[in-house]
């Protein structure tokens, strides 16, 4: 049994801001307005409706996890963000199309009081849209203070003494980690002097580890995951997690492959096709934007079915990822799988999913998660990179000396037992032989 961590209580009211306040962000804002009312339950709410084991089976001990850990209540959440249009949550959830109007009238005065900041935007990042709403700055380092003022008075006006960041904007251009990125200082002076390889992703990030705000990037868009914005996560005492929602395809990929690979089936080709036509597929659309997603969908496969330790089963696997924009889907988006696999003396067999999913109803529930989890974090003193909060992303940020876990059931294990260590219980192992002797 671990020492119980010493976590601060969840008093007062906690800000969410998001940067991007489009279908996932909207739909997040309706969706705790809704369930506050009494008019929905919080269904794919781990931290709302998921329990925990604690002891062994014959203890019967299975409280909620929003029992077990002090979390805030969900009508103590306010909101807040950014987003390059000027249209308040109300209007920015009709143009997204995800809920029935019926839905959003009943809470429309609660989304009428949510508007978006102006963006820190450049169309270098996000090709597709013609931004209206944007913040005007000279360098790049006065749109990072201009966004650490927004997040300084948002506190301020709603009274706020805690408040968490979960990106939700548009998919930047696929950028991997360069000189600029590698150090806080190298990122600071990058800043200083505009360097094209600082994004808005970026900035926002940068912004909210340095105001002592938790921060995790929804999008696959590089952001908390390079040394400099870890560097300074880890100076601030500030948690940080990442990237990339885990919702329709992935979720259903990082379910099947661990159940492959336990019965050592072989695998030869998964092929992964979508269509969506909401505005992230209308960004998604770009080649450059388009290639950020690619690579986090593409890259969960390996770390599950660990290819170097059963070449024989994974070695030579064609796993190829298709996005394509449809408009006449909106937010509907659907997903086709066919996966080649091999059983006893090599016999092939196939496997198809056809997934009619809804992007953004399987994404806000992750967002209300990760709120309340990051805040969770910060008042039990747990700083940088949580990698307990893996369970909810494409592309988990880890220690860079350890291999991500994109196994869901792995992901799911390790976050339940890091709530029982941080409660000083015992950790569930599943080991069933003390029961027996
Ligand atoms: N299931 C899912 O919906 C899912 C899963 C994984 C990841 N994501 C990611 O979450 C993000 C949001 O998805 P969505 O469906 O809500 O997209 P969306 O297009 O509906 O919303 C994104 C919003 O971000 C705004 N934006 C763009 N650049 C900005 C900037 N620099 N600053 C502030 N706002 C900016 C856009 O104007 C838009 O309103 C995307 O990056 C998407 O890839 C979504």
């Amino acid at each position: 049994m671990s020492e119980a961590r010493e976590i601060k209580e969840q008093t007062g009211k906690l800000g969410v801001l998001m940067p991007g306040m489009g279908a996932v962000a909207t739909t997040l804002v309706a969706g705790v307005e809704l369930i506050n009312k009494g008019h929905a339950e919080p269904v794919g709410s781990l931290t709302q409706l998921g329990t925990i084991r604690l002891g062994k089976r014959t203890e019967n001990r299975v409280p909620k996890v929003k029992e077990f850990v002090p979390l805030s209540e969900m009508d103590d959440l306010v909101f807040g963000g950014w987003d390059a249009f000027p249209d308040d949550a109300y209007d920015a959830a009709v143009l997204a199309g995800v809920l029935e109007k019926e839905h959003l009238n009943a809470v429309r005065e609660e989304l009428k009081e949510v508007k978006p900041f102006p963006a820190v935007f450049d169309e270098r990042w996000v090709a597709k849209l013609p931004a209206t709403h944007t913040k005007s700055y000279g360098s790049l380092r006065e749109a990072a203070e201009q966004v650490k003022e927004d997040i300084r008075s948002f506190k301020e006006e709603n009274g706020l003494e805690r408040a968490v960041m979960v990106n939700c904007a548009s998919t930047e251009a696929y950028a991997q980690p360069q000189k600029a990125h590698f150090s806080l200082e190298a990122f600071e002076e990058a800043l200083d002097r505009s360097d094209p390889a600082i994004s808005p992703a970026m900035i926002y990030a940068y912004a909210a580890i340095q105001e002592g705000v938790p921060y995790a990037n929804g999008a696959p868009s590089l952001a908390a995951d390079m040394p400099a914005l870890v560097e300074l996560a880890d100076e601030k005492e500030v948690p940080v997690a990442g990237k990339d929602f885990k919702t329709g395809q992935t979720l259903m990929k990082t379910m099947v492959a661990p159940g492959l690979k336990a019965r050592m089936l072989g695998l030869a080709g998964w092929y992964s096709t979508n269509i969506l036509g909401n505005r992230d597929g209308e960004v998604l659309d770009d080649e450059k934007s388009l290639k950020s997603k690619e690579v986090s969908k593409l890259s969960v496969l390996q770390s599950i079915l660990n290819p170097e330790k059963n070449p024989e089963l994974y070695g030579n696997i064609s796993h190829v990822v298709n996005i394509n924009y449809y408009p006449p889907r909106g937010d509907s988006k659907e997903g086709w799988d066919n996966i080649d696999i091999f059983g006893w003396l090599g016999y092939a067999m196939q496997i198809k999913i056809n997934f009619l999913a809804r992007d953004s109803i399987l994404a806000a529930p992750i967002v209300l998660d990760l709120a309340l989890f990051l805040d969770l974090a910060e008042r039990a003193g747990m700083s940088g990179i949580q990698e307990w909060l893996s369970f909810y992303f494409k592309s988990p940020m880890t220690l860079p000396e350890l291999y991500p876990e994109n196994d869901l059931f792995i992901q799911q294990m390790k976050l339940k037992n890091t709530l029982r260590a941080i409660k000083g219980e015992d950790l569930t192992t599943h080991l069933g032989l003390d029961y027996c002797e």
